[in-house]
This record gives C-alpha cells, sequence and structure tokens, in this order.
C-alpha cells in the first residue's frame, strides 16, 4: 500500500483557499489536513469551525482534523457537524483520553492521538488498541516551514515495534518538516500518512510534489 498524503492547509493561499482545495481534490491525495490552534495550547491562532464547514462543501478528500487546542473533548461534537472525518487531540491536552477517544467514534469519527516531539510512544501502550491514527509531531505544534526534528524517524520505528507486537489498528502519520528526504525516511521506518504543508503549498507544482510523496517506497 502507498503511503497516505495529507497536505496541510495552513500554507495555503487564504485568499484563494477554494483554489488550493480543488487543486487537493485533483492530486493524488486521500486526505487533507486542517490545523486548528488556539493560542493555548500553542503559540499561534489559526482558523476555527466555520472555514471547515465551508472547505467541507468542496472538499472530496477525508478532512483530517489536528487539534492543537486545550480541553478538545469540548469541541468533538462541533466538529463533527463540521465535517471532520479523522479528529485528532493531543495526549498533552487530553486529562481523560480513552473518555475523549470513545466520544470520537461514537460522534462517528476515526479517533485520532498527537505526541508532541519529547513525549514517547510508550504512552501509548495502554490506549494503542483504541486508535485509528497515531500522529507523531516531527517539529514543535504551532507553526509551517519548521525544520524536522531527526528523532522522529526513530520514534516512528518504536510507534512501528509497538503496533506491530500489539496487532493494533492504528495507523502512523507524521506532521512537520515532511519534504522528500524525510518522507522517504519515515516511510522506510513505517509511516502509513505524510502531512506536508510547505513543502506542497510553496512549491510551483503542489500537484507534483504530492504525486512525488506518493511514490516514496518502503
Ligand atoms: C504544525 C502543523 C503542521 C504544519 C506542517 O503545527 O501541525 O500540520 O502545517 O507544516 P510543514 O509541513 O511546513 O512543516
Ligand atoms: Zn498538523
Amino acid at each position: 500500500m502507498s503511503v497516505i498524503v495529507s497536505p496541510s492547509l495552513l500554507s495555503a493561499d487564504f485568499l484563494n483557499l477554494g483554489k488550493d482545495i480543488e487543486m487537493v481534490n485533483r492530486s493524488e491525495s486521500e486526505w487533507v489536513h486542517l490545523d486548528i490552534m488556539d493560542g493555548v495550547f500553542v503559540p499561534n491562532i489559526s482558523y476555527g469551525l466555520p472555514i471547515v464547514a465551508q472547505i467541507k462543501k468542496i472538499s472530496r478528500k477525508l478532512l483530517d482534523v489536528h487539534l492543537m487546542i486545550v480541553q478538545p473533548e469540548r469541541y468533538i461534537e462541533d466538529f463533527r457537524k463540521a465535517g471532520a472525518d479523522i479528529l485528532t487531540v493531543h495526549i498533552e491536552a487530553s486529562t481523560h483520553l480513552h473518555r475523549t477517544i470513545q466520544q470520537i467514534k461514537t460522534a462517528g469519527m476515526k479517533a485520532g492521538v498527537a505526541l508532541n516531539p519529547h513525549t514517547p510512544v510508550n504512552q501509548l501502550e495502554e490506549i494503542i488498541h483504541d486508535i485509528d491514527v497515531v500522529l507523531l509531531m516531527s517539529v514543535n505544534p504551532g507553526f509551517g516551514g519548521q525544520s524536522f526534528i531527526e528523532q522522529a524517524v526513530e520514534k516512528t520505528h518504536k510507534l512501528r515495534k509497538l503496533i506491530n507486537a500489539t496487532g493494533s489498528p492504528a495507523l502512523i502519520e507524521i506532521d512537520g518538516g515532511v519534504n522528500y528526504d524525510t518522507g522517504r525516511r519515515l516511510v522506510q521506518a513505517g509511516a502509513d500518512a505524510l502531512v506536508a504543508g510547505s513543502f506542497v503549498f510553496k512549491s510551483k507544482n503542489p500537484e507534483e510534489i504530492i504525486h512525488g510523496l506518493k511514490e516514496l517506497d518502503s
């Protein structure tokens, strides 16, 4: 199975968002990545529910929503209504993670759990069976265009081992600093899905970049 690509709209042209979503629709990506930031969990503020709902109207890709907000459990129903297909919460922001995951699934979405660069994958041991997607951050969340944290490759290896050993169905998704070089090494380490923001949207030919990421072989 080839790698799943999830272009991050954080680096899109917000004055022409419709055009960028049409590009993603035409591309070979399976998902489209939406970064929601509250200025508390992360130092930046991005966009919120009304934008997600508008994107849903024209997107033909699964909405992969990455919540970088405190108390994400308060917004599960709102994001379902806005059209999220995958809803990912940060482990560092979720006191009752088990309950939150169940609530996301009961609402009819796939449940994702994101880990900051400093958070070890063994924190997932007791919950890995319940998760649909693990999102490993390969930059500190909050901004696009940052440099890749190398430790993410080894971390991907460790998570692949944990998932294989437990028989969990979870997919491994990596977010931050993805390009052809880091992407290839992540896929080799066991990544199933790659988020790419600036690498896609700051390029002259974003569709071609998405195609190239799809070609990365394990
Ligand atoms: C960062 C976001 C990422 C961001 C990645 O907090 O979670 O999704 O858009 O951007 P690049 O691919 O430019 O590192
Ligand atoms: Zn993200």
